[in-house]
């Protein structure tokens, strides 16, 4: 990474720190990803080669720019799903400025009822958003993602209450190979295999 993004990203951190210390309402919180979180989940992009990225939650954009900029040595592509207008405006401005907009399609809704309306197939996905609707979220993309995709959702630790029927269901899938990662909030890592559990 040169070192251009990595001082954007830097700037985005404390942006998102300073953000969420003053904002007291929590939807304009920007509740970026851990830096190690994402240095992780860049990681295991580039090395399974993934190509089909869906992102829940965009917010501004923070973790968008790692999963897009991993997209870079995988020749691959980011669909990244938000409710709020105003963050996909910071999403969109903070890309161009990263200089990888060309990467990542930003759609703007509920992203139940957008993950309906997509076709996939995917590699991989991050759930980053509402914790409540995920399992309903999960149900929807299994029979879009790959074999080989990944599936990963961040707080497993930090929200262990909310996410208990997410991590629930993922776990109860004979085809998903699944732990937690306790890196940042905690990273939940499943892997989609061809065949059932291999353990
Ligand atoms: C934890 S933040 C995402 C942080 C981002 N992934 C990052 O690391 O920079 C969660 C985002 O998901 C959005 N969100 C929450 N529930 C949603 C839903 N049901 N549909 C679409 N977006 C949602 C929120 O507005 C918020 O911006």
């Amino acid at each position: 990474m040169d070192v251009s993004l990595q001082q954007l990203l830097h700037e985005l951190e404390i942006f998102g720190r300073d953000n969420d210390a003053r904002e007291e309402d929590r939807s304009k919180k920007m509740l970026n990803i851990e830096p190690d979180t994402a240095h992780l989940i860049s990681i295991l992009i580039r090395s399974s080669h993934s190509k089909s990225l869906l992102e829940i939650g965009t917010s501004n954009g923070y973790s968008t720019i790692w999963l897009a900029w991993a997209t870079q040595s995988t020749g691959g592509h980011v669909t990244s799903l938000e409710r709020d207008p105003d963050k996909q405006v910071l999403a969109d401005a903070n890309l161009k400025q990263a200089g990888l907009r060309d990467r990542v399609d930003l759609l703007v809704g509920e992203a139940t009822e957008l993950i309906s309306t997509l076709a996939g197939p995917f590699d991989f996905v991050l759930f980053d958003a509402d914790r409540t609707s995920a399992p309903d979220q999960l149900r929807l993309l299994l029979p879009k993602l790959l074999p080989g995709s990944l599936v990963l959702a961040d707080n497993a630790l930090s929200h262990p209450d909310q996410i208990a029927p997410y991590l629930a269901a993922i776990e109860a899938l004979p085809e998903m190979d699944h732990m937690v990662v306790p890196v940042g909030k905690g990273l939940s890592v499943a892997y989609k295999m061809a065949g059932g559990k291999s353990r």
